[in-house]
């Protein structure tokens, strides 16, 4: 005999464990693909506080656990991931419940009902560590006892982590504030949303601390103005993959609620991309791959390409499901689609005309907007070339052309896509004004100047105060900047 069993030592295993780059959305997220595993029809999620010395309850009315099977299901690796799961099947690796939870506190308590019969386990990483043996508590402690109840129906598991450091600094010297707790829990809950968003379409119903959570669905569905594109599938390695192109509508199509909504946790740039599912659950978001960049004009697209658990080995799934890798054969395909859609988008963001549509090849000429790009920035410019502009122009004197191009400038810089982007560096920077927000606010008091009516900087402050884009900047901001940087004669600078 050439080898010699050689047990992995507890305590240091146990660390690596805790480390391997869960944040407390995918891993609440880990738990919750057990319960829809289990089938259950219901998970009511609770986060306690507790001045940090709280817990997290996951309770679900699935098909229960015997205790031969927690034993099992407890067990670090209790599965073999190559083994075949059923097609719907999220679970993978054999990992997900210990390392999710011990990625957020160091104790896990479960409770489960299988056929009438209660059974329970309990890991307690400090005992593991002191003792720096595998031992599992085969009662749930008695402290925990009220806390975690025991499944009500016919059967059903309950899963309790508590002691949570990695969650909440519990026992640390930076224990989470109450407030700072609860906004990460509202996070949590906005993950789900998204990543379960078919499953609580289909009927799945999961509630945090008693609020219910709604599908958000980032195409949009029920949407009018968005544009599905045609469906395609592909075979990678001889498995299916479906993919579906979707466009969402210009942004100015929604009132400000709906807008923010659509912009998902990350918001609309950064949402646009590919959205990949597998098995109903989505595991990656919002992301090009290093195909693409993510520019403003390209925002609309979000393409949906679904997956089966039978192809996990090909996209390389990880064990918290959160990270997967395109496989060298979708490549092409899937860089032809996003291509394709992402110019529909540009044109609509673009508002080009029908007229381009048609001849193929655009005409840069023909179009009403063009995308002016320097190194760090582009905005949206008016075509000042376009024919029919010019025939206009061509016959009106120089006063009237003065006008039509001074309000040419003004919708310019008062174009949704320049706004959006103007409002959002306000917000970021409070009263700090960055140099673009600036200059914009320069560029339109200088226009409002040279039109001849008569303007003291009260009224130009207030009028840009109030314009959409500029709310986050104060009146008193703007007099300033006006007052240093604005040449008061200046007739026109078109
Ligand atoms: N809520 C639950 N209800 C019933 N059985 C469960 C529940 N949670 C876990 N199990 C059982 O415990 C096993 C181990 O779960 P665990 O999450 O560690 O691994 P997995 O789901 O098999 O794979 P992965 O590591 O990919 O999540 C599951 O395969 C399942 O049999
Ligand atoms: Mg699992």
């Amino acid at each position: 005999m050439n080898t010699i069993n050689t047990q992995p030592s507890a305590a240091p295993v146990i660390q690596a464990l805790r480390s391997i780059g869960y944040n407390s959305q995918t891993a609440i997220a880990d738990i919750v693909d057990n319960s829809i595993d289990a089938k259950t029809s219901y998970v009511h999620i609770q986060f306690e506080y507790d001045m940090g010395n709280g817990f997290i309850r996951i309770e679900d009315n699935g098909i229960g656990m015997t205790e031969t099977e927690l034993q099992k299901a407890m067990t670090i690796g209790s599965k073999d991931p190559r083994d075949q799961r059923d097609k719907e099947e999220l679970g993978r690796f054999g990992m997900g419940l210990k390392t999710a939870s011990f990625s957020m506190g160091k104790r896990l308590c479960v409770i489960t009902k299988k056929d009438g019969k209660l059974s329970e386990r309990c890991w307690d990483l400090d005992y593991v560590s002191g003792k720096n043996e595998w031992l599992l508590y085969k009662s749930i402690p008695i402290e925990i006892r009220d806390k975690i109840g025991q499944p009500e129906g016919k059967s059903g598991t309950i899963v309790l982590i508590d002691k949570l450091d990695r969650f909440c600094g519990f026992g640390t010297h930076k224990v989470l504030k109450q407030e700072s707790y609860y906004s990460k829990v509202r996070r949590i809950q906005r993950y789900l949303e998204m990543v379960f968003h078919v499953k609580l379409e289909n009927g799945l119903i999961i509630t945090i601390n008693g609020n219910t959570l709604y599908p958000w669905n980032p195409f949009l569905e029920g949407n009018p103005r968005r544009i599905e594109g045609e469906e395609q599938l592909i075979k990678v390695n001889k498995k299916l993959v479906r993919i579906t192109p979707y466009v969402l509508p210009h942004p100015s199509t929604f009132n400000q609620v709906d807008y923010k909504y659509a912009g998902g946790v990350k918001g609309w740039n950064d949402q646009q991309g590919f959205y990949i599912y597998r098995a109903n659950r989505m595991v990656s978001f919002g992301d090009w791959f290093g195909m693409f960049p993510k520019d403003a004009a390209s925002q609309l697209v979000r393409i949906k390409i679904e997956f089966t658990n039978d192809a996990d080995d090909d996209w390389k799934i990880d064990v918290k499901k959160s990270t997967i890798t395109i496989p060298e054969d979708a490549k092409q395909d899937l860089y032809g689609v996003a291509k394709y859609y992402r110019k529909v988008s540009q044109e609509i963001m673009l508002y080009r005309t029908k007229a381009t549509r048609t001849g193929g090849r655009i005409k840069g000429s023909l179009n009403t907007w063009e995308l002016a790009t320097d190194d760090v920035n582009s905005s949206y410019v008016l075509n000042r070339t376009h024919p029919i502009l010019n025939e206009i122009l061509k016959d009106v004197d120089t006063d009237i052309r003065r006008k039509i191009n001074l309000y040419l400038k003004l919708v310019e810089l008062g174009s949704p896509n320049n706004l959006l982007k103007t409002s959002n560096m306000a917000k970021k920077a409070e009263q700090q004004i960055d140099e673009k927000s600036k200059k914009l606010v320069i560029d339109y008091a200088e226009i409002l100047f040279s039109t001849g009516f008569e303007l003291d900087i009260e009224k130009v402050a207030e009028t840009i105060s109030i314009m959409a884009g500029f709310e986050g900047i104060e009146i008193s901001t703007i007099k300033t900047i006006l007052e240093k940087e604005v040449n008061f004669n200046v007739s026109s600078n078109t």
